[in-house]
């Protein structure tokens, strides 16, 4: 994919925005604020820093492609991004993170055991939202069940993540099953849940669960290569930091077995290497130039878009429809 490939996402950014605008809304009725206000400024500090929404605007839309509306699916598309926000405060923590969204981390501003606790606190509040859902008991509890085992797989899945940086090789196989774990699984939860919602059909729920899980390994491959190819300015984020931390994504699983030579050497003495300078970023960035292990990693990430796309086939057509189809191309050439 190149730059004269770029699609004008005008169009879909526009759409984003104004469903992101009224959600942030709504998820505003969620984030009190009151005493212990040291806790409570940290809570709110990321669910309000931004942040671009996808998994609520996800639900929002695959709900507006089977109803036509999306009002019924707002407590737990606010449900999925609390939660989501629980994640990043601690994923923070874990990878060393000074910057998120362009603000300083909830760690770095507030110290590490408010974080913690801030992070319980999204938490909590996450499946306090899903009590304001207006759905059947057996839908409530599907969704409940379902809400719970996608928590339990991002630990799972953040686990090894940490896991892998300490082991010299990981697999293709389980880099996909990691990432499918710590990412996809919410991005299946975020589109398949508005089909539970909306008392809809098996296909379409099967449907919609094969483009949030595809959509989000693809994302996460494509969240990969941003960290090593963008700026702080453009990402909200620090830079090089996988890198930095040894973090066994598809590029570096690729370069690691297929780089040679001198680039072998210099992946030995900088990757996984916490006090590498931004120059070696740059040369290690190279090395995956050279083994080729950035195209790779490009092709696998439009495989599982093509693949997201292909699956909202059977949804009937509608602006939203449209919207999602365009949204997995946005996954994958996104700047931020
Ligand atoms: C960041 O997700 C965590 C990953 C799964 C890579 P986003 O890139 O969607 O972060 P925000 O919510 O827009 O900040
Ligand atoms: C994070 O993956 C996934 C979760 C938060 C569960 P990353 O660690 O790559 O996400 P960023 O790059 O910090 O947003
Ligand atoms: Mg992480
Ligand atoms: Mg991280
Ligand atoms: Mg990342």
């Amino acid at each position: 994919m190149n730059e004269t490939q770029q699609k004008d996402f005008s169009f879909l950014k526009e759409a984003i925005r104004q469903r992101a605008s009224t959600f942030n809304h709504h998820l505003s009725t969620y984030l009190p604020d009151k005493e212990p206000k040291h806790l409570y400024d940290a809570s709110r500090h990321l669910p309000l820093s931004g942040g671009k929404r996808l998994r609520p605007v996800i639900t929002m839309l695959a709900t507006e492609a089977l109803t036509g509306t999306y009002e019924q699916c707002m407590p737990f598309a606010a449900a999925l991004e609390i939660m989501h926000n629980f994640t990043l405060v601690h994923d923070d923590i874990m990878d060393n993170a000074d910057l998120r969204r362009g603000s300083p981390t909830v760690h770095s501003d507030y110290g590490l055991p408010t974080a913690l606790l801030a992070g319980d606190c999204l938490f909590a509040i996450s499946f306090q939202a899903t009590l304001r859902l207006k759905v059947p008991p057996t839908e409530f509890k599907t969704l409940q069940e379902q809400f719970i085992t996608c928590i339990i797989d991002i630990c799972e899945g953040q686990q090894e993540d940490m896991d892998f940086e300490e082991r010299k090789i990981v697999s293709e196989e389980e880099y996909m099953q990691m990432i499918k774990k710590k990412t996809a699984v919410l991005f299946a939860l975020s589109s398949r849940s508005a089909g539970i919602i909306t008392h809809s059909s098996k296909e379409h729920i099967k449907a919609l669960d094969t483009y949030g899980l595809s959509l989000g390994l693809a994302f996460q491959i494509w969240d990969d290569y941003l960290d090593m190819s963008s700026t702080a300015e453009t990402l909200g984020k620090d830079i090089g930091n996988d890198i930095r931390n040894g973090k066994k994504t598809l590029i570096a699983v690729h370069a690691l077995k297929n780089a040679q030579g001198q680039d072998k050497e210099i992946l030995d003495a900088l990757f996984g290497n916490r006090n590498a300078s931004d120059l070696d970023i740059q040369k290690v960035h190279g090395v995956f130039e050279r083994a080729g292990s950035i195209s790779y990693a490009k092709d696998s990430a439009i495989q599982y878009n093509e693949k997201a796309k292909e699956a909202l086939a059977v949804l009937p057509k509608s602006e939203a429809k449209e919207i999602l189809t365009l949204l997995a191309d946005y996954a994958i050439q996104r700047t931020h």
